[in-house]
């Protein structure tokens, strides 16, 4: 059986990045896998989070999958503190056997931690353990991310190889990461060398999901470009990162190949390429946008759909949560 399990962290502004690298390819895959879209919640707090914002972006990011094409009836959908107890039982198994060098590894912790990495929490330090603990509670095959996400994931194979080794048995499946599409690495619209990102101070380099019209527009007028034109092949888009980023967003958008947008818009000038880039983004954005803002007038609504998500997962993760405890030679009375 085919089985997904990804998330996001409801942590301020979803963007294009988001929806591109992860939630576009999630609506895609959702009629042949058994899917768990999960609102991480437990990850977001390993970040300082206002209580009420946190809440409120819980339910935003829940709005956000479902206005995208995310369907509640077919997907389970949650927050992962819902089934907290489950997720953070089988983190702490799973910490036992994870060796500090893995961690030590992990790029993300070091861009998070900084200089100041004393004062860096526990929690931070293991994130990458809960989040391996998340897609192995559910035995899920694949986990359909962003390119940010890959070594998490490699990560998280080790860790379900490790557990398998060490009890000799082949409990854990080994998650297959799904990183397709034009744009698994959506990059600032300031800056062609930096990620998109929700924690950019620059609300200019990003397009949030909340962003009207006009507002996309603008942002992708002010992005930064190259005087030069646009190639007709895909190698002249080498040593140009942010028309290789303005070209990949473009073909995400519309379904189409890079080669493909090129042979459309090669030749051509950012002068006619970023008001058409402008007119794709709001065509595809608007109707999540409105979508969104429907939902969330209704917050309760959303948390009933949370609730049945909660159920779904838990009568998945429970037996696998109960089987593993077995297996690590817990007394079940
Ligand atoms: P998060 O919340 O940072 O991002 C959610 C998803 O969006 C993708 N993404 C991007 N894709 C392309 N370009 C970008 N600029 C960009 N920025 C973000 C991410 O790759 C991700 O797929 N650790 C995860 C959350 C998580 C998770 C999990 C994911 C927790 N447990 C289990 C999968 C499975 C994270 O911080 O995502």
């Amino acid at each position: 059986m085919k089985r997904i399990f990804s998330g996001m962290q409801p942590t301020g502004n979803l963007h294009l990045g988001n929806y591109l690298g992860a939630v576009r390819n999630w609506v895609a895959l959702q009629h042949d896998y058994e899917c768990y879209f999960c609102i991480v919640d437990m990850h977001a707090i390993t970040v300082r989070q206002d209580p009420a914002e946190l809440t409120r972006a819980t339910r935003e990011v829940a709005a956000a999958y479902i206005a995208s094409g995310v369907d509640p009836e077919r997907c389970a959908i949650f927050n992962q503190s819902a089934l907290g107890g489950l997720h953070a039982e089988l983190a702490w198994i799973l910490g036992t056997m994870t060796p500090l060098g893995w961690l030590n590894r992990m790029t993300q912790f070091k861009e998070k931690a900084g200089k100041r990495r004393d004062q860096a929490s526990l929690g931070l330090y293991g994130y990458p353990v809960l989040m391996a603990a998340d897609i192995l509670l559910y035995h899920a095959t694949h986990v359909p991310v962003g390119e940010d996400q890959k070594q998490h994931l490699e990560l998280a194979r080790d860790i379900a190889g490790a557990f398998n080794a060490q009890y000799g048995q082949d409990y854990f499946p080994l998650p297959e990461p799904q990183i397709f599409g034009a744009a698994t690495r959506v990059m600032s619209l300031r800056d062609g060398a930096a990620k998109m990102s929700k924690s950019d101070p620059s609300d200019q380099s990003r397009i949030n999901l909340t962003d009207d019209a006009d507002g996309i527009a603008l942002k992708i007028k002010r992005a930064k470009t190259d005087p030069e034109m646009l190639p007709t092949e895909i190698a002249g888009l080498e040593g140009r990162p942010e028309a290789a980023n303005l070209v990949g967003i473009y073909a995400a958008l519309s379904d189409r190949t890079k080669a493909d947008v090129l042979q459309e818009f090669g030749g051509k000038g950012f002068g006619q390429f970023k008001p058409a880039l402008a007119d794709l983004a709001v065509a595809v954005m608007s109707p999540i946008t409105g979508e969104m803002r429907r939902l969330l007038a209704d917050p309760a609504e959303i948390d009933r759909k949370l609730a049945r998500g909660a159920d779904r997962g838990r009568s998945v993760a429970q037996p696998i949560l109960n089987r593993t405890k077995e297996i690590v030679g817990f007394l079940q009375t």
